[in-house]
């Protein structure tokens, strides 16, 4: 055998299908387009297609930090934040090493421990559909080196709050990373759910994730960036794929950064929507969680939720099924939610 045999068993990372003509709202993109600035940077950056980008990725780096009132050295960035995740991975485990998180959450985790040669420890979420924090803290052993808590969680939108995560990571030994994945941040409303830099950003061992990709529009350009300690950071660094955020993704992230005011109208729109499709969804599937994300989670056993997503398809809605477990939808334009809630209306009336 010429590749590990070990990665034989490894899933496949499922994106959100795509189909011509079709709505989709299967990848938690926002429906609004890039934002101002972004097609023109890039179109300029074009013109240098034929040089290597700056791998250091510099600039971008030194505004990320000017925003987050970070210095550049604490701020790593890679092709999305899947790839960091996976960097992440690289850089704390050895095979046999374990890496804990929430089940069900982002499907990258798995993946990417499996990728690492280390031990996936899932911890079941709450019957709430949130991180089961006590638990996984107790799910702690000496072989865990690194922890993701995904929040808001991705695929069911709940999100942990500050006094319970900051009980976590005081029970979290300081030679364990932790990684607050907050790809959808932006949409948090509860003020009681941590902006984990904020919050928790000074400990060494916690490492902030964020990306480019949700409310800031570029999920096809790949930025992501993570806010660590300067050595985890620096590391991090050191094992990121030479010139894997491109000159064009560079040059698309800052000019978004640049249109924040745009971008916090955009997450508005779609924070309003959010409420109103999850209370629609509620009153026809009450286990519906709360969600702080730009997706909805419809809680569906057996074969209802890959029954439903055929049914959104056949409606022409393209939603994101979990085999034996629920359905994410993401929040698109009005339009779009109210073609996905005819559809959930007609499926769900009829039982
Ligand atoms: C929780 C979470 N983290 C990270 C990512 C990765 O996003 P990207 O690689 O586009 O930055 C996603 C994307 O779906 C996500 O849901």
């Amino acid at each position: 055998m010429l590749t590990r045999a070990d990665l034989a068993a490894l899933p496949e990372y499922v994106p959100g299908r795509t189909l011509p003509g079709a709505i989709k709202l299967s990848s938690n993109e926002v429906p609004y387009g890039p934002l101002p600035g972004v097609v023109e940077s890039v179109t300029q950056a074009m013109a240098s297609a034929h040089r290597y980008p700056d791998m250091a990725v510099v600039t971008l780096r030194e505004r990320l930090a000017q925003r987050l009132g970070v210095s550049p050295d604490r701020i790593a960035t890679g092709c999305g934040s899947v790839a960091l995740a996976e960097h992440l991975a690289t850089v704390t485990c050895r095979d046999g090493d374990e890496i804990l998180f929430a089940w069900r959450s982002f499907e990258a985790y798995p993946i990417l421990t499996a990728t690492a040669g280390a031990v996936a420890v899932r911890v079941p979420n709450t019957p709430a559909h949130g991180h089961d924090l006590p638990a996984m803290a107790a799910a702690i052993t000496e072989r865990t080196r690194l922890i993701f808590v995904c929040n808001p969680n991705n695929p069911t939108g709940t999100a942990v709050r500050r006094d319970e995560l900051a009980k976590f990571l005081d029970a979290v030994p300081s030679d364990v990373l932790v990684v607050l994945d907050e790809a959808y941040r932006e949409f948090v409303t509860d003020d009681a759910v941590p902006d984990g830099l904020a919050a928790f950003g000074d400990r060494p061992n916690v490492v902030v994730l964020r990306t480019m990709s949700k409310a800031w529009g570029l999920a096809g350009l790949r930025v992501g960036y993570l806010v660590a300690s300067p050595e985890v950071a620096a590391t991090v660094r050191k094992v990121v794929t030479p010139f894997s955020v491109s000159g064009l993704a560079q040059a698309a992230a800052v000019a978004a950064l640049e249109a924040e005011e745009e971008m916090r109208r955009r997450v508005q729109l779609v924070i309003a929507e959010r409420e109103r499709v999850a209370s629609a969804v509620r009153s026809l599937l009450p286990e519906v969680p709360p969600t702080q994300a730009n997706f909805v989670w419809l809680p569906l056993s057996g074969d209802r939720a890959t029954a439903f997503a055929a049914a959104c398809e056949a409606g022409g809605v393209l939603v994101r099924p979990f085999a034996g477990d629920g359905v994410r939808v993401s929040i698109g334009t009005p339009e779009e939610n109210d073609a996905f809630l005819a559809i959930a209306h007609t499926f769900f009336s009829a039982g």
